[in-house]
């Protein structure tokens, strides 16, 4: 019994450790410099930003009157100055807010999390009936695979993720715009192949986050075995960049001089750090932008998005890193063939309908001023709903019979549902048990999954203390165990 407890305890203070240490890319220089996202939320000018009052909202409430979406990440509150708003939507207005004060209020219809922080063991309890959770999750699944496992995702009404299942979609959210793809051109094949008789290897890799759940070094490693890699990040390193462009520190990627070293090369490899589906990133789109094929591992998913048929070489159509060398080596001498590859530069050879109408009709925009970024555009579509299901709920106490009571509303794992961490390359039971990779992501998984129960029972036992999580966890951890 007491060896169980602290067993758990252990467990738990690795997995505070990890959620503080681990869950976050960290921001180092060449990531900072040369990947910077174009992310809406990055640059986020919030004093620009302000909701847009539809056409269908003729809601003539007061303030007071308003139902409130209290945002509880109160750091990514997309409002300023100030902590209270009032948001006027497409059908209805609310009022937003991040103090915590509210959190138990009547009025409060939905409180708001940001998926990267939220934390079962600080979850706002009780939960009432009334109010619903909304989650806005952007970013890679590794950053909190809680919301990756059905418990998890459950306890939330809405979703805004990177998966087209969710709610409010941001799948194509690292694609700024169809012209990003076609600009600028992309380096021509014979400089191309001027460089790569000069010495360049006909694939590069810059990568300075090494200790991912995806494990992508555990393949390019092996690949390296089969082709030339020319490999310029912290991880797998055996190439310099030039001295002017290491110092350009502020410079992004879309500096012209950083651009042009990168767009010399044929391939890029381009491994996301958490394999999901629809889970799509700059590692993507990037490679496109600058006129090179991605050699690409990450949503299962991507060829629904790509520009066309034959844009970019998936790593998981090929059965080994050796047969994926051959076909990269094939494709090198192959000039003709590679620039099949390149044609998406030309905008009729765009053809994939789902990523033209999928750019055409999202309603936020990525560094657009003229339209609401993605934050306030999940704010505002959480508050329509909110409206819409506060009007039916009363619609339904005048008059049962003609108005049927709501149905509840709730997420699955089709807005999220990330698979298990598994290797990069080979399988897990023929890695060394001291490797870094195998002691940190299965696990991390697994013990999301415990957190995410845990707290499903703190809610069906209407606690009011999320520190009780802990003792959930333990207790539920006996009963499996027979409760010795
Ligand atoms: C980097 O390593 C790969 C594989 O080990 C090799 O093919 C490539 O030529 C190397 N490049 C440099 C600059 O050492
Ligand atoms: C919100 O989701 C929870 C499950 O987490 C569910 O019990 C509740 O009924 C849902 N609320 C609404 C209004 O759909
Ligand atoms: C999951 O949710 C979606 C709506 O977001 C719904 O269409 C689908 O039927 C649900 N799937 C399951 C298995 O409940
Ligand atoms: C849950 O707890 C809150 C306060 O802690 C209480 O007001 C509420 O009545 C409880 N709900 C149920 C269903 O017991």
């Amino acid at each position: 019994m007491f060896a169980g407890a602290v067993l758990v305890m252990l467990v738990w203070l690795v997995q505070l450790w990890m959620l503080q240490c681990g869950g976050q890319e960290p921001v180092d220089l060449l990531d900072r410099s040369v990947f910077q996202p174009q992310s809406a939320l990055a640059g986020m000018d919030f004093v620009t930003v302000s909701s847009y009052r539809g056409p269908g909202n003729t809601d003539t409430r007061s303030n007071k009157e308003l139902p409130i979406l209290l945002w509880w990440s109160s750091n990514l509150f997309p409002h300023f100055p100030g902590d209270t708003e009032r948001v006027d939507c497409a059908h209805s207005s609310c009022l937003v807010t991040r103090n915590r004060k509210v959190q138990l209020q009547r009025r409060t219809a939905s409180i708001i999390f940001y998926g990267t922080d939220f934390r079962a063991y600080e979850a706002p309890l009780p939960r009432l009936p009334h109010q619903t959770w909304a989650l806005f999750h952007e970013e890679s699944p590794m950053n909190n695979y809680l919301l990756s496992h059905g418990p998890g995702i459950r306890l939330f009404n809405y979703t805004a993720t990177f998966r087209r299942e969710s709610d409010y979609p941001l799948t194509l959210q690292w694609l700024p715009s169809l012209e990003y793809l076609l600009h600028p051109p992309s380096v021509s094949l014979q400089e191309k192949n001027r460089w790569r008789q000069a010495g360049l290897a006909p694939v590069l890799y810059m990568q300075s986050h090494c200790d991912v759940p995806s494990d992508r070094d555990r393949y390019v490693q092996e690949l390296m075995k089969y082709i030339e890699v020319d490999s310029y990040g912290k991880c797998l390193n055996n190439k310099s960049l030039p001295e002017r462009l290491e110092d350009t520190s502020t410079a992004t990627g879309e500096e012209r001089e950083f651009m042009s070293f990168v767009g010399r090369y044929k391939f890029h490899l381009a491994l996301e750090n958490g394999l999901c589906p629809d889970y799509m990133t700059e590692k993507l789109w990037r490679p496109l932008h600058q006129g090179c094929v991605p050699v690409y591992r990450g949503s299962s998913s991507v060829s629904d998005w790509l520009p066309n048929d034959h844009s970019a070489v998936l790593i998981d159509s090929f059965s080994s890193p050796k047969e994926l060398a051959d076909f990269i080596r094939a494709l090198d001498e192959d000039d003709e063939e590679y620039l099949h590859y390149l044609e998406f530069k030309t905008p009729s050879k765009i053809t994939n309908l789902r990523l033209l109408e999928g750019l055409q009709s999202r309603e936020w925009g990525v560094n657009d001023m003229s339209k609401p970024n993605y934050l306030n555009g999940f704010e505002c579509f959480v508050c329509d709903r909110e409206n819409e299901r506060i009007a039916a709920q009363k619609a339904h106490r005048r008059n049962p019979t003609k108005f049927p009571k709501p149905q509840p509303k709730t997420a699955n794992s089709t807005h999220m549902g990330c698979p298990l961490p598994s290797p990069g390359y080979g399988h897990a039971d023929e890695i060394d048990t001291n490797d870094g990779w195998l002691q940190m992501w299965p696990q991390d998984y697994w013990q999301s999954l415990d957190q995410a129960e845990g707290l499903e029972s703190l809610i069906k036992h209407n606690e009011s203390d999320p520190g009780l999580l802990w003792h959930h966890i333990h207790s539920m951890a006996m009963k499996r165990s027979g409760g010795q």
